[in-house]
């Protein structure tokens, strides 16, 4: 289309039409010279476009390129909450601190409490019944009947938000059948689950350290290993108590959420996670899809049978279930076993069916940190 200039407009820039000025020259009638040179600007015109063209593709790889760097370095992306965030770090060792069960003493305890840093305490339930009580053969004798919910699924991702995740009600000898047939390891799981009926809960004392709190609830998780949870964030103060089998546990400190992409996408799952959920795998992060994850620092505890492991409120934590290691878990196991049939005392610990047993329980308390808790019950709105 024309652009038609308004007709009160003589200036300069009006267009020169045929006739006034220079004659209009038919191409033929030019000299090959000149055909040469215009050509010339013609191309030259296209080159500068080439390179123009050229020049906004090198800048936006250079810029998609730099963009990770220029957010880490704080330049991009890092609202005002996030640099006081990234200030504010909790005074907690860079490696989980750890002590034996029979060394911890309550005002120990409180103090790690109030600092809000995990702390690992081992063999602490090396005394308590459950330890060698606790078998599937046990729990068949005490509370076969007792309904329980199982979350059915690739629990190998386990989160309940997940669209892929189901809970079927059974009675809790039907999941001891199954759970660990070779067909349900890795989809069937019974996560966070109330004592079945029938269960002592004296088996599983609250730790003497924790005295001066009181318990909201105490949870029982059993499944055959190779579960890894989502990670995300607890309201409360856990103490978590591996009775048999191996957990890894990664776990960031509230302050540094901000790395963390929390509410973000988990493209494997293609749901936005809720926002004390992140959408990181801890154990494998990819760096690409979230280049912030680099600022992390993660605080591993291995977290053997017998173990526990206190998880401050509000602290990220995702943990890969395991398989007992039989090489560390044989002399338990063949003692438990004689106990309840003699019979098979001699066969290998990792050839019995509950040689791929996971279980734990944990302690639920309120958490006491006034101040986390204002902090981080407005950062669940906030956008960061
Ligand atoms: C409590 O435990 C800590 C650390 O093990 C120890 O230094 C302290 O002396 C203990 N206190 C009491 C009262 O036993
Ligand atoms: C003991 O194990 C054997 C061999 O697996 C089995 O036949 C027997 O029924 C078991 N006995 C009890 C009391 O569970």
């Amino acid at each position: 289309m024309k652009r038609r200039l308004p007709p009160a407009y003589q200036g300069p820039l009006q267009p020169r039409q045929p006739g006034f000025g220079e004659p209009e020259v038919a191409l033929s009638e030019l000299s090959p010279n000149r055909v040469g040179y215009q050509l010339m600007e013609k191309i030259e015109n296209r080159l500068q476009l080439l390179l123009l063209l050229n020049f906004i593709c090198v800048a936006v790889v250079l810029f998609s390129l730099l963009r990770p760097v220029l957010v880490e370095s704080g330049i991009l992306g890092r609202s005002r909450l996030t640099n006081y965030l990234a200030k504010h770090q909790l005074d907690c060792p860079a490696k989980v601190d750890s002590i034996e069960a029979t060394a911890l003493n309550t005002t120990f305890f409180y103090s790690v409490q109030s600092d809000s840093c995990p702390l690992h305490i081992k063999g602490l339930a090396k005394q308590w019944p459950a330890y060698a009580k606790w078998t599937d053969e046990f729990f068949r004798e005490c509370c076969s009947d007792a309904p329980v919910k199982v979350e059915h699924g690739r629990a190998t991702r386990f989160a309940n938000f997940l669209p892929e995740f189901s809970k079927k009600k059974m009675k809790f000898t039907a999941f001891l059948d199954e759970y660990t047939s070779k067909a349900r390891i890795g989809t069937m799981y019974m996560p966070e689950h109330k004592l079945p009926a029938g269960l002592d809960k004296g088996d599983v004392p609250q730790p003497s350290f924790t005295s001066y709190m009181s318990p909201q609830s105490v949870k029982i998780w059993l499944g055959a290993g190779e579960y890894c949870s989502l990670p995300h964030t607890d309201y409360q103060e856990n103490i978590l108590v591996q009775l048999e089998g191996v957990k890894m546990v990664r776990m960031v400190e509230p302050t540094q959420r901000a790395w963390l992409y929390p509410g973000g996408r988990d493209t494997k799952a293609s749901v936005h996670v809720p926002p004390h959920y992140s959408p990181v795998d801890f154990h494998e992060p990819d760096y690409f899809k979230f280049p912030l994850v680099k600022n992390v620092h993660f605080h591993d505890v291995n977290l053997e049978a017998g173990d526990a492991l206190y998880i401050p409120s509000f602290w990220f934590h995702s943990i890969k279930s395991r398989p007992s290691m039989i090489h560390h878990d044989m002399g338990r196991r063949k003692s438990k076993v004689h106990m309840v049939n003699t019979t098979e005392s001699n066969d290998m610990p990792h050839s019995k069916p509950n040689s791929v047993r996971n279980l734990a329980v944990n302690w639920w308390f309120p958490a006491p940190h006034a101040i986390l808790d204002k902090i981080f019950e407005g950062l669940e709105d906030k956008k960061i």
